[in-house]
């Protein structure tokens, strides 16, 4: 299954990936993920993505397209992966469906979390997040079952990401905001976008997105 989850900023990608790829044992490739980790190494790449998203703006397509051909190019996704947070505009989309053509990973499922934005701000500005196993939380929607403890892997250090910032995640949802139509039009034409109801609780989310899956399987 090549899939790609959808969603505006805070909408629920990270939490419903972690759940999908325990379930159906595909990767995850976040390319929030990836960024954050080469800017953790100080890594050239990661320096010139953190000037773009300490402001909460993307980081250019060259950079991003580069980045997630050489991840689909590895072994482990050729049964399958789940993208999450690319593409997030039209340069991307159509550089997708190239590196698909090229390397036999052609998307077959596009699940868009839909949330309605007002929610989204404050789901971002209290979410934390495990040091050790990246398991994600939030202080009011979903907190450890253990204070202090995370639920996935034991952990006991948290964090909560820079660009959770007010400021930040505000602009974060503007960006955003303006490239999700044309977007979801491209795969809603495609035959392959489908709609999940994200305002709703994690695990009923997490419901829904499975009986979407199954019937891609
Ligand atoms: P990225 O890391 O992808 O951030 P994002 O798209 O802004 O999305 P988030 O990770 O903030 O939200 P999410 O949907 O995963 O929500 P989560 O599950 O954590 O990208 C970060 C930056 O990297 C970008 O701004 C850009 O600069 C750069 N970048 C990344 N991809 C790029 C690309 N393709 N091109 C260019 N630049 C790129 O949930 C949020 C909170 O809500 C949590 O606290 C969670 O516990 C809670 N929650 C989740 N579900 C529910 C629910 N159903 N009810 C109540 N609370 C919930
Ligand atoms: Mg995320």
């Amino acid at each position: 299954m090549n899939l790609m989850l959808m969603g505006l900023p805070g909408a629920g990608k990270g939490t419903q990936a972690e759940r999908i790829v325990d379930e159906y044992k595909i990767p995850h490739i976040s390319t929030g993920d990836i960024f954050r980790a080469a800017i953790k190494n100080g890594t050239p790449m990661g320096l010139k993505a953190k000037s773009f998203i300490d402001k909460g703006e993307l980081v250019p397509d060259e950079v991003t397209n580069g980045i997630v051909k050489e991840r689909l190019g590895e072994k482990d996704t050729q049964k399958g992966y789940l993208l999450d947070g690319f593409p997030r505009n039209m340069v991307q989309a159509n550089a997708l469906d190239s590196i698909g053509a090229e390397l036999d990973r052609k998307l077959v499922g596009v699940i868009n979390i839909h949330v309605d934005p007002a929610s989204l701000l404050e789901r971002l500005t209290g979410r934390y997040i495990c040091r050790n196993c990246g398991a994600t939380y939030h202080k009011v929607f979903n907190p450890t079952k253990v204070a202090g403890v995370c639920d996935r892997c034991g952990g006991t250090e948290f964090f909560q990401r820079e660009d959770d910032k007010p400021e930040t995640a505000k602009n974060r949802l503007d960006v955003n905001i303006k490239m999700n139509t044309p977007l979801l039009d491209f795969y809603k034409q495609k035959n392959i976008l489908h709609e999940v109801n994200g305002n709703q609780a994690i695990e009923k989310v997490f419901e829904d997105v499975k009986k979407i899956l199954d019937t891609i399987k």
